[in-house]
This record gives structure tokens, C-alpha cells and sequence, in this order.
């Protein structure tokens, strides 16, 4: 069992550079599915997740190779020949069901264990699974497995294995996977496929261009209508993912918190921008330096509450949610934060409680009185972005916070302990050989 001491008080200084995005890296990797050539990726980020989408793909038959020390990583899809995507690899990462799309669109039939929930919220696949149905699939949920196949047309009642149909789809809400999910699975379609209301995040745009230069023809990713044309086949492409907008916001609420001066390069400034405004909002001196960097001079005295309402991009991001609720606990004042987005983010909350804060919850918002000063204490990881929010804590608490169930952070952030040390954080990775030793 890893876990990461924190001690608290340093004054971080100096410039930190984002990895590749993981909500982009994971889902190209799942559209090179589609490719009948090889894919190169680059700028791909050396987590724990995209290691298990590597190895979703393997199962799948297709060659990945991954070098981790230049983050290229190419994908040969062309001797795909399963259509299955374990319970096994699925249950650890849960983007896994990624790959119905591509393999649906590709090859007429998928199985995908489905999912279940997670520590923050239920999490469905159901707009994901009416999509395919819209695109004329037959989908059955049989031994805890999702089976899709498609069906020449909606009407044509042909046997499983054929091409899908473009079709008109509206979702009841706009989630990123389903309309990721949709995207690819129309792209190898008959016709045309338009997705209503569908979700605008700056990652969905990075997917429709990497499709599209391996041969698609999708347009309006970005906004809430987008519109593809099928086509009958794409080729192999190399395609540099977008830097990881969340990982720029954790950096950014750590140099809030503690740093004296602070760049943070690879933060696009319009990928976040809502929370960056809501940052400046507290009097936190922020600001863009470049098309992709952004300053952060912290240790201002006089800081505002604010209140958070968390929503689909363009709105402010859930995942960021976590992340601000520990420079607010620290703000002077009452803030409010609403989660809109999943109905069970605050898990973390009374970890961050036993350090000290003064946070209530109340169905979907949590009331923030803010603190003097956090106080160190063993915490753990709920999640990803609720685990990075605990190493935050730590930095702003006086003594040294030993944060266990790091996993859940190695998922999401290459290299977190490193980054934030070379800023001159004092932060130490602990693991399992130290602790038996
Ligand atoms: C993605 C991100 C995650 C982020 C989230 C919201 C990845 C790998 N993960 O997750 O980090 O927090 O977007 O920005 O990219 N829903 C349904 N039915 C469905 C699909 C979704 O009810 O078929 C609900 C979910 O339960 C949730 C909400 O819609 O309450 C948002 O989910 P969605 O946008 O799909 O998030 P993910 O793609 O799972």
C-alpha cells in the first residue's frame, strides 16, 4: 500500500508543465479502433488508465506499444478480431465502455461488461445504449454484459454483424461518453448522423478532430449539435493530444494556496476559463501569460468567498469541484459550491473535515465556512480528483498529512508527487518495499 507525506507550509515557486489530457488520451486510443492503418499519439500521458486502455486494446487483438519516456503511443488496430471488453478491465477503469463504439461501428458487434457505479454517482450508460439502439442496434444486457449488434438498418432486420444507419439523436442530457460513444460508432455509419444537445467539452473536439484525420467527416464538435457523414473506412493517422485541462487546475489551486509565483505551462486559459475566473473571483492574482500558459501568484491576504455551481462545459467543471473546495475552506467567509453533474462528489468532504474545514453538505451543495488553517491528519483517497484535492490539503495544513489510497491519483496524474516537489513542495511517495523493510 503507497501512500504519499505531505508537509505543509512550503512556499511553491517556479514552472510546472501539464501532461497530455486523460479524458483526450483514453478516448483516441479507443477510436484507433477504427482505423484499418497504424495511429501514433503523442503527448500521451504515462498513467495508470491509459495503461489499462492500452490493455483493453490487446485484448482486443490490436498491437499497442507505449513509450513512456517520449509518451508516443501506436496503435495498430488491424488484426482486431474480439469484440469483448472484460469485466475485469473494465471494473478498474471505467472508460473501457469506450470501445462499444468503435468496435460496433467497425465490426457490427460488441460485448462490454457493463460498468456499474463508482464513489461519485451511478453513472448509467443508458444514453450510450439508446444512441446505439438509434443507430440500429439490437442491444440485450445478458450475465452483467451489454451485447450490441447491428442490424443492416433499423428496418431492414438483416443479421447481426452488418452497418449501422445514421440517424437523428437527442440526448436527454448532454454526457461527454455517450456522445464520445455515439460519435464513433456513427462514424463508420451508412448516411448521416446529427447528436443533439450533446455535450461541448473541449476533449469531444480533440476526438472529432483526430477522426477526422484519419478520414471522418464530422463537424459542430464543440457545440451542441454535431452533425457526421458516414464514411466507409479511415486510415491511419499521427495526432498530438491536447494538454490536461484538470491537471492545470490542480496545479493552479496549488499555487493559489502556497505559491509565491507560479506558471503553469500547457494550461489553456479558454479550455477552463469559468474557473479561472471564479480563481480571480476569490482575489487570487491569475492570469494568461500565453495561448498556453497561465501565472498564479498566491499568498494573497484578503481572499473572497465565492459561490460554484458545477455544470457541462462550457460550465464550471465537476471534476475541478473538488480541487477549489480546499482553497475555499480556507477562504474567509461562507461559499457555496452545487454539484450538478453526479450526486455523489462530496465523499471527500469529512476527510477534509477530520484536517480541520468547517464544510456542511446538504443534499447537492456543500456550505463552505472557511478556515484559518487546515491541520495535518491520515486521510484517504475517495477518488481521483477527491484524492489530488487531500495531497492539496496537505500542502495548505500545518504538519505532515499522510494521504493513502494513492492509486486512485497515479490513474489520473503523471508524475503528481514529482511535479509539485520540483516546485518545492515537500511531498514524499511512500511504498509498499519501504513500509516492509
Ligand atoms: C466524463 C469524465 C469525468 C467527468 C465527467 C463529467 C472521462 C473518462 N471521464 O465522465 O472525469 O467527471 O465526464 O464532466 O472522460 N449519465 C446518465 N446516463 C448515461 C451517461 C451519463 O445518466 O448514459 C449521467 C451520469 O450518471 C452523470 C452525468 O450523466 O451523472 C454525466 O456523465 P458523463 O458526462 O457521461 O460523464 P463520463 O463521460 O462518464
Amino acid at each position: 500500500m503507497s501512500y504519499y507525506i505531505v508537509k505543509g507550509d512550503k512556499i511553491l515557486k517556479g514552472s510546472v508543465r501539464v501532461s497530455g489530457a486523460k479524458n483526450s488520451a483514453l478516448k483516441l486510443m479507443a477510436a484507433s479502433i477504427l482505423s484499418g492503418g497504424k495511429v501514433t499519439l503523442k503527448n500521451v500521458p504515462d498513467i495508470e488508465d491509459v495503461h489499462i486502455m492500452a490493455d483493453v486494446l490487446r485484448t482486443l487483438n490490436a498491437r499497442v506499444d507505449f513509450d513512456t519516456e517520449g509518451h508516443i503511443l501506436e496503435i495498430d488496430a488491424c488484426n482486431v478480431d474480439v469484440f469483448e471488453a472484460p469485466y475485469e478491465l473494465v471494473r478498474k477503469m471505467r472508460a473501457s465502455v469506450l470501445v462499444a463504439g468503435p468496435l460496433l461501428s467497425r465490426f457490427g458487434k460488441v460485448k462490454v461488461a457493463v460498468p456499474g457505479g463508482c464513489n461519485i454517482g451511478a453513472r448509467q450508460i443508458d444514453l450510450h445504449l439508446k444512441g446505439f439502439e438509434a443507430l440500429g442496434a439490437l442491444n440485450s444486457i445478458e450475465h452483467g454484459y451489454v451485447i450490441s449488434s447491428a442490424k443492416e438498418g433499423p428496418a431492414a432486420g438483416k443479421p447481426a454483424g452488418g452497418r449501422l444507419t445514421g440517424a437523428s439523436i437527442n440526448l436527454d442530457f448532454p454526457s461527454r461518453g455517450a456522445t464520445e460513444n455515439l460519435m464513433m460508432a456513427a462514424v463508420l455509419a451508412k448516411g448521416y448522423t446529427t447528436i443533439s444537445n450533446a455535450a461541448r467539452e473541449t476533449e469531444i473536439s480533440d476526438l472529432a478532430d483526430f477522426l477526422n484525420s484519419m478520414g471522418a467527416e464530422i463537424s459542430g464538435a464543440g457545440t451542441d449539435c454535431i452533425s457526421i457523414r458516414g464514411v466507409k473506412k479511415l486510415h491511419g493517422t499521427a495526432y498530438e493530444i491536447m494538454p490536461d485541462s484538470i491537471e492545470a487546475g490542480t496545479f493552479i489551486v496549488a499555487a493559489a494556496l502556497c505559491g509565491s509565483d507560479v506558471e503553469i505551462i500547457d494550461a489553456v486559459w479558454k479550455n477552463i476559463e469559468i474557473f479561472c475566473l471564479k480563481i480571480k473571483e476569490t482575489g487570487i492574482n491569475i492570469n494568461s501569460t500565453s495561448k498556453n500558459s497561465i501565472r498564479v501568484k498566491g499568498l494573497q491576504k484578503e481572499l473572497k468567498p465565492v459561490y460554484v455551481s458545477t455544470l457541462p462545459y462550457p460550465g464550471f467543471p465537476t471534476d475541478l469541484q473538488p480541487i477549489i473546495a480546499v482553497l475555499l475552506a480556507v477562504v474567509p467567509g461562507i461559499s457555496i459550491i452545487t454539484e450538478n453533474v453526479f450526486e455523489n462528489r462530496f465523499m471527500y468532504v469529512e476527510e477534509l473535515n477530520r484536517m480541520g474545514a468547517n464544510i456542511k453538505v446538504d443534499g447537492h451543495h456543500a456550505v463552505i465556512n472557511g478556515v484559518k488553517k487546515l491541520s495535518a491528519a491520515p486521510v484517504k483517497a475517495f477518488d481521483l480528483r477527491a484524492g489530488a484535492a487531500m495531497v492539496l490539503a496537505g500542502l495548505a495544513a500545518e504538519g505532515a498529512t499522510e494521504v493513502y489510497d494513492i492509486y486512485h491519483i497515479q490513474r489520473g496524474y503523471e508524475n503528481f508527487d514529482k511535479k509539485l516537489a520540483s516546485l518545492g513542495a515537500d511531498i514524499k511517495l511512500v511504498n509498499d518495499t519501504q513500509i516492509n523493510v
